[in-house]
């Protein structure tokens, strides 16, 4: 049986990799594709899709609450990753976290019960984070984030995604709506905004440029391939328990420092490239996942995100699509640059 989803945020990283994967793969799901544009939207990561049967792009905020009442109108459920990314971003001004994040979800949740005692329950999955359970310590690698890991965010970001979670909670316990969460650790692949750290990092060193090292980078994250979190989404949205928060995760745990050798080594180039720069306040040190529950109930797990292969082909993506990261980093992202960094 054919059916529509909104997904919300689909011209950002994870939102276009979704889009082009259901429109590979699913063809009976057609997307209406609602984006503000901001400065991490672009039109071009959904190029080829713009005559696609199966996928409309609308310009449009999460916060208008007209719009979004039209469109969740014209769904059977709703993907809801829009959202303000960027920990360094949130650091230095954090109210667009605050209106989006939040404001923008709960938009989504009042549309959509103020829809269902006329078209029935719609399901609403929100994209969360790890980031949301807040950070581990080094020296315990057998400590893993659970979904009943009390949530503990330490940045803006965090916070504001760790609010917009409960919001989701929220709307299930009060008003018994249908909705699921998925809490997903770092990804990687193409289309990622140069901002973020593996795709910074393989356009700086094109460009000749030094890569900005934070602290001791000693830092851990656990890499998943952007595929494997929008197969893990998919999952979730189809076979999720209502209410419920499904874990995502790579198995992948990388120090910084780890991952930039591995860069640098794929690049050709040396340790002489890395700067040290001053610690970003507050920083995590380690995220890492236990995604045992989608395994058992949906049985996900990640196949494309094995190191080194999927670090290659995704610094190989970059290398082949200079043209598009070139496009992005001459335009608002410089000025953003040059107060992150310096000149
Ligand atoms: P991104 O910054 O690349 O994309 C975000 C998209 O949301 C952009 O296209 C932007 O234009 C859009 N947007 C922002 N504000 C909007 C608004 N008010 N109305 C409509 N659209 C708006 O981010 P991403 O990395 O693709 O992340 C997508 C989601 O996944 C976010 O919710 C993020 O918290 C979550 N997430 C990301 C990661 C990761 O590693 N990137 C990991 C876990 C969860
Ligand atoms: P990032 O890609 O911003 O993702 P997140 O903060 O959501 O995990 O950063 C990943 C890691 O890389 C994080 O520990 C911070 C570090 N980092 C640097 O060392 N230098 C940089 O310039 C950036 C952007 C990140």
């Amino acid at each position: 049986m054919s059916t529509t989803w909104l997904l919300t945020g689909g011209a950002g990283f994870i939102g276009a990799n979704f889009a082009r994967f259901i429109c590979e793969t699913r063809p009976d799901v057609t997307l209406i594709n609602v984006d503000a544009l901001t400065y991490s939207g672009n039109l071009e990561n959904l190029a080829g899709l713009e005559n696609h049967p199966r996928h409309e792009f609308i310009k449009g905020d999460v916060r208008d609450a007209q719009l979004m009442r039209e469109l969740i109108d014209r769904c059977d459920a709703v993907v809801h990753m829009a959202a303000e990314s960027h920990v360094d971003r949130s650091i230095m001004d954090s109210k667009p976290f605050i209106d989006t994040n939040i404001g923008g979800t709960q938009t989504i949740l009042d549309e959509a019960r103020k829809l269902s005692s006329t078209t029935g329950s719609k399901r609403v999955l929100l994209v969360s984070t790890d980031e949301v359970y807040g950070a581990l310590p080094l020296d315990r690698p057998d400590l893993l984030f659970r979904e009943d890991t009390p949530l503990a965010p330490n940045s803006p970001y965090a916070a504001s995604k760790a609010s917009a979670d409960m919001l989701v909670r929220a709307a299930h316990h009060t008003f018994g709506m249908d909705v699921v969460t998925t809490r997903c650790s770092n990804n990687f692949g193409p289309y990622q905004f140069p901002e973020k750290v593996i795709p910074l990092f393989v356009t700086n060193l094109i460009e000749g440029r030094k890569v900005p090292l934070y602290g001791d980078g000693l830092n851990v994250r656990d890499w998943l391939h952007v595929i494997d979190h929008c197969e893990a989404i998919v999952r979730v949205l189809e076979g999720g328990t209502p209410g419920d928060v499904y874990n995502i995760g790579g198995n992948n745990e990388r120090s910084n420092l780890e991952l930039t050798k591995s860069i640098l080594d794929l690049m050709g180039r040396g340790d002489d490239m890395i700067q040290h720069v001053a610690d970003r306040p507050g920083h995590d040190r380690r995220y890492a996942i236990d995604a045992s529950k989608i395994k058992a109930e949906l049985g996900w797990e990640p196949t494309r995100s094995a190191w080194p292969d999927a670090l290659v082909e995704t610094v190989a993506w970059y290398r082949e699509n200079e043209g598009w990261w070139r496009r992005v980093k001459s335009g608002e992202y410089r000025a953003f640059y040059a107060r992150q960094y310096g000149a």
